[in-house]
């Protein structure tokens, strides 16, 4: 096996490509039924490959995700990048999922139950999820700086957060990593995170490359999502607006043809030729696929290809719906 490709973030040193653990526990019902034991075959694959960034959160789940990779990288800890998150679970006002809450009682409470969940000593990359807008960014990542000193935390990190803040929070500690919704159908970060990520020297990790698979051509139509799916609520894949999102994803098979290899590994390699300061971290719970998506590491786009996939048009309909608790700053 060659040596996997490792990413140029400034302070961190990870894979190229990473593995989003979400869809492994949560959100997505579609497809394959949840499935422990290959959830975590795929994860021992992607560490056996090479690629060590494993991306979960308090609240997918919640906590069995934690849980899940805490099994999964038990005796293997220190081949493996473990990035978390908390921030929109508050414990002390009652652990429900969708309270948005940076308090720094609340970030101290949940780096423990992180962290037993985890069966570690540290976290390598600890993210604040959602900005809580009632708690100023420079308290919350004071204290995220106060985990790094008792070696709880190696590294922060923030979740769709805008320039403003991104700028005030690393004054106050560096922060390693911007993660971002980034894929060829969610361009949003282009405008100003960035440039403003590569002048400040912070690494850029992009969530749902795949387009939260409806860019893999494997979702065909509505029905082919199971009922209690995250996305059969989501306005891309809504009903009016599905047809018309689908011609972004035939566009995409056309180039994938054209280059010889599947639609999954062009949106890949599409977000890995934006920069070896962006890692992608595609979510699969099988093993196959992991197979698929990190042979996109191989897969080089031509100058025609990767023009004709950056004029794709914009989809029909928002990422997410507005005024949920998951809904990003700005949106
Ligand atoms: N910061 C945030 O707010 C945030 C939000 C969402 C997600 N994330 C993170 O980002 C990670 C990745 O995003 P995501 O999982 O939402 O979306 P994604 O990576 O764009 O797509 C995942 C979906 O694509 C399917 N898939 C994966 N590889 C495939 C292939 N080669 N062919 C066909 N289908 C394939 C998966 O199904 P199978 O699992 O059945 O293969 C799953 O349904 C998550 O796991 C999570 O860790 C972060």
């Amino acid at each position: 096996m060659a040596r996997m490709e490792r990413a140029a973030f400034p302070r961190l040193d990870l894979s190229r490509l990473g593995l989003g653990c979400m869809g492994m526990s949560a959100v997505y019902a579609t497809d394959s039924p949840r499935d422990d034991a290959e959830s975590i075959r795929t994860i021992h694959r992607a560490l056996d490959l090479g690629v060590d960034l494993l991306d979960t959160a308090e609240s997918y789940g919640p906590y069995i995700n934690e849980e899940l990779v805490g099994r999964a990288v038990a005796g293997r800890r220190d081949q493996v990048v473990i990035a978390t998150k908390f921030g929109v679970i508050s414990h002390p006002h009652g652990d429900k999922v969708g309270t948005l809450d940076s308090s720094p009682e609340n970030i101290r409470l949940a780096v423990d139950g992180s962290l037993k969940r985890l069966r570690t000593d540290h976290i390598d990359l600890y993210y604040q999820h959602r900005i809580d807008p009632d708690t100023p960014i420079e308290e919350t990542v004071g204290v995220m700086g106060e985990l790094v000193a008792a070696g709880k935390v190696r590294h922060l990190g923030l979740s769709e957060v805008l320039p403003d803040r991104i700028r005030r929070a690393h004054a106050v500690h560096p922060i390693t990593a911007l993660q971002y919704e980034y894929s060829l159908w969610t361009r949003n970060p282009e405008a100003e995170v960035l440039p403003l990520a590569r002048r400040l020297g912070i690494g850029v990790v992009a969530y749902a490359p795949l387009g939260r698979g409806f860019l893999t051509g494997r979702i065909r139509t509505r029905e082919d999502l199971d009922a209690s799916d995250w996305r059969r609520g989501n306005a891309r894949f809504s009903a009016e607006n599905f047809d018309q999102n689908m011609t972004i994803v035939d566009e995409v098979k056309a180039v994938a043809e054209d280059a010889g290899v599947t639609p999954a590994q062009v949106a890949i390699a599409w977000v890995l030729a934006q920069g070896d300061d962006i890692v992608p971290i595609p979510g699969t719970k099988q093993v196959a696929r992991l197979d698929e998506n990190v042979a996109a590491l191989d897969v080089r786009l031509t100058p025609e290809q990767l023009r004709r996939l950056s004029g794709l048009r914009t989809p029909v309909g928002s990422r997410y719906e507005t005024g949920t608790y998951a809904t990003p700053e700005g949106e």
